[in-house]
């Protein structure tokens, strides 16, 4: 195999060789064959494009059974990727109707696009569906539906050729890369705590300038979804307009997923999630996964008196109704308390909560700010 190779702006290192892949694909066409070698009837080979054509074509050299090949061309949504969204640019090319399926995929990361796949073969009258991967990442796979064959397990790492691309780019290559990253380079997961009023806006702000980090506000980006009018947007508005709590598991999935999207930043500031011990665990999990760690906790405090009289102040700026009354501010900050105070808890008991005066100038305060941060 070659050294490294280049694919747009990344580099990526030899991982599987093409005669690793041959001899997994040759077990895997050999239960394949033993399965089907006595069937009556005609079952299809579903070719998912674009990422599947290399390995559809080595099982169907190894499959020596009858059966008819049909293709079909899906896309998860871009920046959804975790949630379910798959697009679908080219449809099955031929109906599947009665007949038994058996789908040739190249990789299932979540499971989202082979689930949502299954589903609809089944809803568009197939007999039997049956899922044949050529590789499975076992630490991020969701889901509960039973894979039925599967060439290789590998871990979690984004992962070029024998069909697999970045960007389009490496599809050609016979043998398997992984993604070169240097071993130290961590992303950094700040999370900002801070009740209404101090400053947590402005603070955000100046933070993800000085340190190239990508701001996610659960708020911002449930907005973000319902605007873009994707499937998840849609449960999150009604949800949202019976006046329920969009669950956990919605927004842990796309902070998972823009984790997993957004590049060109050296890290994360998170807003307004977690707010509860569950998903400060989920949130643990979800970097695990990723061989990555909560680095800190930003935790902005200024006296509950002082909450009062900065957002009845801003109020008289603003005019926001929501902030005028005494008694709303107080509740709001019972909330607050209630809310965070258990995970200011779960934070220290982990080593990363760390506490900022708020009291004091924008500038003041930042500074404060900063020189905690240029410690990580
Ligand atoms: P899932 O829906 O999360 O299971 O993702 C499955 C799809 O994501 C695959 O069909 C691939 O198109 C793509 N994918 C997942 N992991 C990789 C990878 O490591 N390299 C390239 N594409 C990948």
């Amino acid at each position: 195999m070659d050294n490294k190779i280049k694919l747009h702006d990344k580099f990526f290192k030899p991982f599987i060789s093409y005669a690793e892949m041959e001899e997994a694909i040759d077990r895997l066409a050999d239960r394949v064959n033993a399965d089907f070698r006595d069937s009556d009837d005609v079952p299809i080979f579903l070719c998912v494009l674009n990422g599947a054509i290399m390995f559809t074509a080595a099982m169907m050299k190894r499959l020596n059974f009858k059966a008819e090949l049909v293709s079909i061309k899906l896309s998860s949504y871009q920046g959804t990727a975790s949630t379910g969204t798959v697009l679908i640019p080219i449809g099955l090319t031929a109906p599947v109707e009665g007949r038994r399926v058996i789908i040739f995929e190249d990789i299932v990361d979540t499971g989202n696009t082979i689930v949502a796949l299954k589903e609809m073969l089944l809803s568009k009258g197939a007999r039997e569906v049956r899922i044949c991967t050529m590789l499975l990442k076992p630490d991020v796979y969701k889901k509960d539906e039973r894979l039925d064959y599967v060439g290789k397990e590998i871990p979690n790492a984004f992962i070029v050729g024998y069909g697999l691309d970045y960007d389009e780019l490496g599809r050609n290559l016979p043998d398997i890369y992984v993604l070169d990253e240097p071993k130290d380079k961590h992303m950094k997961y700040y999370i900002l705590f801070g009740p209404p009023g101090a400053g947590k806006g402005t603070q955000a702000t100046a933070m993800v300038e000085k340190y190239n980090l990508h701001h996610i506000s659960t708020g911002a980006l449930l907005r973000k979804e319902i605007a873009a009018g994707t499937e998840l947007g849609l449960k999150a508005k009604s949800l949202i307009e019976a006046g329920s709590l969009v669950p956990d598991e919605v927004v842990e999935g796309m902070i998972e997923s823009e984790f997993k999207t957004v590049t060109g930043v050296d890290g994360f500031l998170l807003d307004g999630f977690p707010r509860t011990i569950a998903q400060a665990e989920a949130l643990d999990a979800i970097l695990e996964r990723n061989g990555e760690k909560v680095t800190s906790i930003v935790s902005i405090m200024i006296p509950d008196g002082m909450i009062i009289e900065r957002i009845s102040k801003r109020a008289a700026i603003e005019g926001r109704a929501d902030d005028a009354d005494v008694s709303v501010i107080k509740n709001r900050i019972d909330t607050y308390h209630n809310q965070t105070e258990p995970l200011i808890d779960y934070y220290k008991k982990a080593g990363t909560y760390n506490e900022i005066d708020g009291v004091g100038t924008i500038e003041e305060v930042r500074d404060r700010i900063f020189g905690l941060v240029d410690k990580f």
